[in-house]
């Protein structure tokens, strides 16, 4: 097995120094550090040993709480008496270790394996996982259209005007003529059951009473498009049971189980409001769909923002019989292949080694065990993951000098999109980086160089982690799609895999490190070189609402 080479990883990344016996480095100078070591740290254990036993004393605990005050919140504040399990590079190479030693192709590849056979008993019956849609087609790319397309997303609801126009020399195929968003935030996440559905009419309405909107379509009633971020079982083109929601929606409650189509077509009904479902597709199918309709060699689709999924699109043999309950005769008859919802994000459990963090993450998480794979690689958790390594490195090895930020105690309060920052200041001295931090998590003295140093590596390493089992997810996939094409590998051909979400889209550096450990994984199974591209899809989920419906009207 060829060796993972990542140089840039290699040579960026991981610059530990040789072991250092200091507990703790509080300059940018490693010299003056050490040099001030040999007396601070015997100091410091005096204090710590004095402070222990004096809190030992049972009897008198508030008294020494009054006399000294600080030792109450010692934990938080910077503390100069204190000496730590271990040093700060010690605990980084122990990060490096875990999150490193599964990134060996051979042992992507192992994982790979077991996600199949996952995936078996899941093709053959399960109602929340590798969900078939009635999309048995993809676009030719001539279509043509305009339609109301619906986006609800994680954190957005998004109602568009779309035109497909074709393919036409140096004209876009898809436009947006125009957008409203809006913000779903908690109050709006937390809205039960039909509550959440009369939010989505009422800014149905709101987007399409604009003038613009009213001169496109004069009196017509609108089609819709939904690109819906959350699993549904569909029973229709135009519909789809609603199935369990996670990011924190209430949705479902009292309405699980329910057509989505007439969950928000009876509150636009009460209101008049001139529009009708044509179709219903999740988020990630109309990735696969809306890149299709540019790119003819398409199959598949990944979003990787807050949340995780792939479509597929897979021979309809790949599915058990009994995955196609309810759908027409005439469908079973003529259609040939079946655009996948896989719901990759439950797979994973048990086959991708968790470390300590990750099992801490899992055991505080409101669903444990329900997105095994989506925990160790979407937007929603990265941050968290660093977090909580961050947690223990100021607990235990002094970094930002034993004192923790207020707000970083909380859960998830360490943004993604903060370490994001933080991992893209390539700059000499982290200034861009460090003051971010310190804006984000005031400390009372900014981080300093060896504390973002810090920071940044153990992100680069959990996001390096998540950038390598996602190549090993859309590897486990590509076999599957072979294998049900009864391919080989070598005959596979070219594939383009549409690409979405803040995570895949901008985190620095993760789609090219995705491709590489890709590259590597394919050639070992014996597939031609750069056999499978990752190609962003920009506004993936509206143009894929529209070209939804419009395939329909082809
Ligand atoms: C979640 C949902 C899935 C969706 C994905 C991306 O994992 O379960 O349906 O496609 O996020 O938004």
């Amino acid at each position: 097995m060829p060796k993972l080479s990542l140089k840039r990883f290699k040579s960026r990344r991981m610059t530990l120094p040789p072991e250092s016996d200091c507990a703790r480095d509080t300059s940018d100078s490693p010299d003056t550090d050490r040099q001030r070591c040999w007396y601070i740290k015997p100091m410091f254990d005096f204090w710590q040993s004095l402070l222990a036993a004096l809190e030992r004393i049972v009897m008198l605990p508030s008294l020494i709480h009054s006399v000294f005050p600080s030792l109450s919140s010692r934990k938080r504040t910077r503390d100069a008496v204190r000496s730590y399990d271990r040093t700060m590079d010690d605990l980084l190479r122990e990060v490096q270790r875990l999150f490193e030693a599964p990134l060996e192709p051979a042992k992507l590849l192992q994982m790979s394996g077991r996600l199949q056979e996952q995936f078996a008993p899941k093709l053959q019956a399960s109602n929340i996982c590798m969900l078939p849609s009635y999309n048995d087609k993809l676009p030719t790319g001539l279509e043509q259209g305009t339609y109301l397309a619906l986006d609800v997303g994680g954190s957005t609801f998004r109602v568009a005007v779309v035109e497909l126009s074709g393919k036409q020399a140096g004209a876009k195929s898809m436009r947006i003529v125009t957008m409203k968003s809006y913000a779903i935030n908690n109050p709006v996440r937390y809205l039960r059951g039909t509550a959440f559905f009369d939010w989505m009419a009422q800014k149905i309405e709101a987007a399409i009473v604009d003038p613009q909107v009213q001169r496109i379509n004069g009196t017509k009633s609108f089609g819709m498009g939904l690109a819906w971020s959350f699993p549904v079982e569909q029973t229709s083109i135009r519909s789809g049971n609603l199935l369990a929601m996670g990011k924190g929606f209430r949705a479902t409650e009292g309405t699980l189980g329910q057509d989505l189509s007439e969950l928000i077509m009876a509150p636009c009904r009460k209101r008049n409001l001139p529009v009708h479902m044509e179709s219903i597709v999740n988020d990630a199918s109309a990735t696969l769909l809306s890149r299709a309709y540019e790119d003819p060699a398409t199959r598949f689709a990944v979003i990787l923002g807050t949340g995780f999924n792939i479509a597929v699109h897979l021979p309809t043999s790949a599915l058990a019989t009994s995955k196609y309950n309810g759908y027409p005769q005439k469908w079973i008859d003529h259609a040939t292949h079946v655009l996948v919802n896989t719901e990759l994000s439950m797979f994973g459990k048990n086959v991708f080694p968790t470390t300590r963090w990750d099992d801490l993450l899992n055991e505080n998480h409101v669903r444990p065990d329900f997105q095994p794979f989506e925990h160790m690689i979407s937007g929603r958790y990265l941050g968290e993951i660093v977090r909580l390594i961050v947690v223990e490195a100021v607990r235990t090895a002094g970094l930002f000098s034993g004192e923790l930020p207020e707000k970083l105690a909380e859960p998830y309060s360490l943004e993604t999109g903060t370490v994001a920052a933080i991992e893209m200041d390539e700059s000499k001295n982290f200034t861009q980086a460090i003051a971010l931090f310190q804006s984000k998590h005031a400390l009372s003295k900014p981080p300093s160089y060896k504390d973002i140093s810090f920071l940044r590596q153990v992100s680069q390493l959990v996001s390096h982690r998540a950038a390598a089992y996602l190549a090993a997810g859309i590897h486990s996939l590509w076999n599957l799609r072979i294998q049900s094409e009864g391919l080989s590998a070598n005959e596979a051909g070219r594939l383009a895999i549409g690409c979405n979400g803040s995570v895949i889209e901008k985190y620095p550096h993760f789609r090219e490190l995705c491709q590489t450990h890709l590259d590597e994984l394919t050639i070992a199974s014996g597939a031609e070189p750069h056999s499978i591209s990752l190609e962003i899809a920009v506004e993936s989920a509206i143009f894929g609402a529209a070209v939804a419906v419009c395939c329909l009207d082809a």
